[in-house]
């Protein structure tokens, strides 16, 4: 039987060979090659600090710490978003405020927004806008409405390497970003993270905390400035330090980014034309002047007529979801849920006091949202194969 797994890095050769620097050298912690990692990240994507870390989760949680969030604040998060979105806000003895999303793009609901910011009930000092699946959030209006209320920002950016708003790349927006590179993002460091800033003295922070709060890197003592003394250590810190492994697999994945984005780009047209008729299955809405990177192609079970779904329809439409996912499975076809509403798992469910429907749209999302097979170099004959799949299930 042939498998459609859900993605499938794109790792050979050179990634092996890329290895045996660091290998043969000894030099295995953050050094040289996060250091060449992340000076090839900040070009891409076109911001003046790129900070490595052990993972997305540990960025958020240093991006948060150093734009001054703390015990007592509160932080506004989507509630259909990873788990770690929130749960960084928690690391840091935050409150996380959910908002509901917008059905057609997952992303954060801007206007609700502005009405948690407008209630005031909650000291609010920050927002994390998910650019989700690949599909930058409405950054404009989250700088604007952030601006006017004294909002710190940090775009969770994981999913959205290659994510444009017009020419302007996800991670670039004030005041800070994390992107991932876990297997199922577009370019993967096994684990692995990167916080990204315009901001210097943020970039700076991040820098400190990941590493146990030292003034200075391994790299800088050792080669950049000489000298064995061990540096000052002014904060408490962390180690969220990426391997010099990782980073070395990291420059070989930087040099494969424009085939990965763009293969997946193909393998989510494919999808699109082939499910174009597909009355029961609402395929992922693109607005204007934004770039969808796809780390995911995420559809929606319609009632029909390609018509968004109703709460009280949700149950039944469930049923069928989780129905055609299984046998999709049988058959080989790896789907998944696209992600979930935080609100309606139990941590956050019990600590904050949450009822499943209080954000509907998330509710709805994770009842319904199916990720379809997607990789680099998904053929349309695959994608033509998965959706005869889907078809003959449904019927
Ligand atoms: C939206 C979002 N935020 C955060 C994360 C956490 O990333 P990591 O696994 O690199 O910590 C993920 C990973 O799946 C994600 O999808």
């Amino acid at each position: 039987m042939k498998r459609y797994p859900i993605t499938r890095p794109y790792l050979g050769e050179e990634e092996l060979e890329a290895l045996r620097g660091p290998i043969e050298s000894g030099w295995l912690v953050q050094g040289p090659n996060v250091k060449k990692f992340e000076s090839l990240f900040a070009k891409r994507v076109g911001v003046r600090n790129a900070v490595a870390t052990t993972n997305c989760t540990s960025a958020l949680h240093l991006g948060l710490l150093a734009l001054g969030i703390g015990p007592g604040d509160a932080v506004i998060v989507p509630s259909f978003t990873y788990i770690a979105t929130a749960n960084a806000v928690e690391y840091c003895g935050a409150r996380p405020v959910f908002c509901d999303i917008d059905l057609t793009t997952f992303n954060i609901d801007v206007n609700q927004v502005e009405d948690i910011c407008k209630r005031g009930e909650n000291p609010i000092k920050a927002i994390i806008p998910v650019s989700l699946f690949g599909l930058s959030a409405d950054m404009d209006a989250i700088v604007e409405i952030s601006g006017r209320y004294g909002l710190r920002i940090l775009e969770d950016a994981a999913c959205a390497l290659g994510a444009r708003i017009g020419n302007r790349h996800a991670g670039t927006w004030p005041d800070a970003a994390a992107f991932s590179f876990h297997p199922r993002k577009p370019i993967t460091t096994g684990e692995g993270g990167m916080l990204t800033t315009n901001d210097d003295a943020v970039a700076d922070k991040v820098r400190k905390l990941r590493d146990h709060g030292a003034e200075a890197s391994d790299l800088e003592r050792h080669v950049e400035k000489g000298g064995s003394l061990l540096p000052q250590f002014n904060m408490l810190g962390y180690n969220y330090r990426m391997t010099d492994l990782q980073g070395a697999i990291g420059v070989v994945q930087m040099g494969k980014a424009d085939q990965i984005l763009s293969g997946r780009r193909a393998g989510a047209a494919f999808y699109d034309a082939l499910l174009e008729d597909l009355e029961w299955l609402i395929t992922p809405h693109v607005p204007e002047g934004r770039t969808h990177a796809y780390q995911s192609y995420v559809t929606l079970i319609s009632p029909g007529g390609k018509r968004y779904p109703r709460l009280d329809e949700m149950p039944g439409l469930n049923v069928k979801r989780n129905r055609l996912m299984a046998e999709l499975e049988k058959q080989g076809i790896s789907t998944r849920q696209g992600t979930h509403a935080v609100h309606t798992l139990a941590y956050y469910k019990k600590k904050y006091g949450l009822n499943d429907t209080d954000y509907p749209n998330a509710l709805l999302a994770d009842r319904l949202s199916m990720a379809l097979p997607l990789y680099w170099n998904i053929t349309r004959e695959e994608v033509g194969e998965i959706i005869e799949s889907v078809k003959v299930i449904m019927f």
